[in-house]
């Protein structure tokens, strides 16, 4: 053998090294790690999410064992209450448990008056309300689709928040009323501006939300914006908070109509349009609205505010 024969040889056995190094960590190894590495951030994220009590706003996330509800009383002692719920049509149904339930759980210890919107002034059931607890059921027409129901709440609202309420409340929460109050709501859901985290998005991906993306729609959110999907069967704020909202909203539902479209998840993409540009002071994590039927249920510790399973069709029409 020659000096020549050997430096070949070992010029094939490094190419040979060499390939096998590359594709290891190229093609098959590549994508061993790449899936653990997913697997590993999909946990992660689940965790920090659970865990996150600030907004990048620095505006407090509630979630049980945050917050200090002695402390809290004392901020907001004297403050009345406004709840503010449509029962329309067939889901006046649903007006009794839901006001029980509130007697139990919402803002027990505080002056609270109800204002539920029906068409049927009639069917309203009594209910025995605790000292200090007012009901006030107040008439509206109702829309023949449930869309135009649903969107009809924030013409009331606009109105409801420039009239009376600033005489008679300090803070409005507005519901939906296929819900019962599970476990305590309190003080700690009080603030100038206060939106909910929907459930089924608390682990998504901006990317993921259900933000209207029609840019002719006035509830147009481009990709790239926005921190959370809220959802709006739970929000709140000062009645002056409330009023802006609802006549941004309003007007964004009146703009849209004009133009023959409708956002995708009516009046809860322009509220989700207005908090965008206009951050909550608070935000309530997923234990402020839940559904039973919805996945990662063990990371929400509290389901404070629980959906009622009903058969939608049967229900809105
Ligand atoms: C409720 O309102 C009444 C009448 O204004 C007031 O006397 C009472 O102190 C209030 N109660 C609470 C708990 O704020
Ligand atoms: C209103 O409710 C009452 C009591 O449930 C019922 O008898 C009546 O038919 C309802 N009226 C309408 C217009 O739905
Ligand atoms: C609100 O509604 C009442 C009763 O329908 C009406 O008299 C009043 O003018 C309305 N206010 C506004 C600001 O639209």
């Amino acid at each position: 053998m020659t000096s020549k024969h050997w430096v070949l040889g070992c010029l094939i056995v490094l190419l040979l090294f060499l390939l096998v190094f590359f594709i290891q960590n190229t093609q098959f190894g590549f994508q061993e790690k790449h899936c653990q590495r997913k697997l590993l951030d999909g946990k992660d994220k689940s965790r920090k999410a659970a865990l996150q009590i600030l907004t990048p706003w620095l505006a407090p996330i509630i979630w049980d064992g945050t917050y200090d509800l002695w402390i809290l009383n004392n901020q907001f002692k004297g403050k009345r209450i406004g709840l503010f719920v449509f029962a329309v049509k067939r889901y006046i149904g649903f007006l009794l448990p839901f006001l029980e339930s509130a007697e139990h759980y919402f803002m027990v210890g505080y002056n609270v008056t109800y204002y539920v919107f029906t068409d049927n002034i009639s069917a309203v059931q009594k209910v025995r309300l605790s000292n200090g607890r007012i009901l006030k059921v107040l008439k509206v027409e109702a829309d023949k689709r449930w869309q135009d129901i649903s969107m009809k709440r924030m013409q009331i609202l606009v109105n409801l928040t420039h009239d009376r309420l600033p005489k008679e409340v300090d803070y409005l929460v507005c519901a939906d009323v296929d819900m019962v109050f599970n476990d305590h709501v309190g003080a700690e859901i009080l603030g100038d501006l206060v939106a909910t985290i929907h459930p089924g998005y608390f682990l998504a991906e901006p990317r993921q939300f259900t933000y209207e993306r029609n840019p002719a729609s006035a509830a147009y959110i481009p990709y790239g914006e926005g921190d959370f999907y809220y959802m709006a069967a739970f929000y709140g704020g000062t009645v002056e908070e409330i009023n802006k909202l609802s006549t941004f909203c309003h007007n964004g539902i009146v703009a849209d109509k004009k133009k023959n479209i409708e956002a995708v998840w009516q009046e809860e993409s322009h509220l989700n349009k207005y908090l965008v540009y206009n951050k909550p002071t608070k935000v309530l994590s997923p234990e402020y609205i839940w559904d039973t039927n919805l996945p990662n249920g063990d990371l929400v510790k509290k389901k404070r505010f629980l959906a009622v399973h009903k058969n939608h069709k049967e229900i809105r029409n």
